[in-house]
């Protein structure tokens, strides 16, 4: 079973292509915390990298997995360039049930988050083709059921990323608020927040609640760049989602 979590689709494009190529089931990781899946012999996390570290709501969801210990367990990290802390810290999630995680890679994807920096995320498809021999190489990895943990030490930013304090201050920059003068109340951002953490308020405008995890799919979302951060609309060519294939 492929589990997976995805804010803009990279992390769920690549893991649709490992569970197309292993014949694995695809389950949002949401959903795969409310089950047991001790009879699960195959089991794969597919998560962005964000700010050096691991999605808080993916921390979450992957503490509450029940995994049997005979399970082939593997991680693959989606990233803009680096991913930090962010296979140690699921990696140690994991061990902690007592299941060993036996592969680790990363794939480079379009960074969601370069619209914040003032730079466009479309401006990066090119790192599709450059890095799809690197999927090609994953899946057969995993089909092998071969082990091996690539990637590298999270370093000093890693490291200084992961302590909970200068995390709380990095994510809070990139949370994204509603612009309600130009919401029209369409629903889109509802649908795509993959934490359930945005509703329509008495005024038919999205209002975000507080459990965000800063996945920023509802600014790349929104058909009226009604969501920002700090106040700032999103010019509508950086709002970004994987290509449709
Ligand atoms: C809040 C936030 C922080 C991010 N931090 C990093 C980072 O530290 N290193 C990195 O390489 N990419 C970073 N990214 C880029 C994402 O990891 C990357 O675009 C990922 O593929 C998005 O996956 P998704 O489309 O499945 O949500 C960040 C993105 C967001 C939204
Ligand atoms: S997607 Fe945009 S316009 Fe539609 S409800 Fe959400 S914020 Fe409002
Ligand atoms: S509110 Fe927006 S940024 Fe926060 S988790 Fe939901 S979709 Fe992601």
């Amino acid at each position: 079973m492929i589990l997976y979590f995805s804010g803009t689709g990279n992390s769920l494009a690549i893991a649709r292509k490992l569970a197309d190529a292993t014949g694995e089931a695809l389950l949002p990781l949401r959903d795969a915390a409310e089950r047991d899946l001790t009879a699960e012999r195959t089991v794969g996390l597919v998560y962005p990298c964000y700010d050096y570290n691991t999605p808080p709501a993916v921390r979450e969801f992957v503490s509450r997995l029940r995994l049997s210990p005979e399970a082939y367990v593997f991680i693959v990290v989606t990233c803009g360039a680096q991913t930090g802390n962010s296979i140690h810290t699921v990696r140690r999630l994991v061990e902690a049930k007592g299941v060993r995680v036996d592969y680790c890679h990363k794939v480079r994807m379009p960074d969601n988050s370069a619209t914040l920096f003032g730079r466009n995320p479309n401006d990066q498809l090119w790192k599709l083709d450059k890095y799809a021999p690197r999927v090609e190489q994953i899946i057969g990895d995993i089909k092998a059921r071969r082990h091996g943990r690539h990637f590298a030490a999270p370093g000093l930013a890693g490291t200084l990323a992961g302590l909970p304090a200068v995390e709380r201050k990095l994510l809070g920059g990139f949370k994204p608020s509603v612009l309600a003068e130009h919401c029209i109340g369409c629903g889109k951002c509802i649908k795509t927040c993959p934490v359930g953490n945005i509703a329509m308020d008495d005024n038919g405008k999205a209002a975000i609640g507080d459990r965000c995890t800063a996945c920023v799919a509802c600014l790349h979302t929104c058909p009226q760049q009604a969501i920002g951060v700090r106040g700032k609309r999103p010019p509508m060519e950086h709002q970004y989602h994987y290509p449709a294939e």
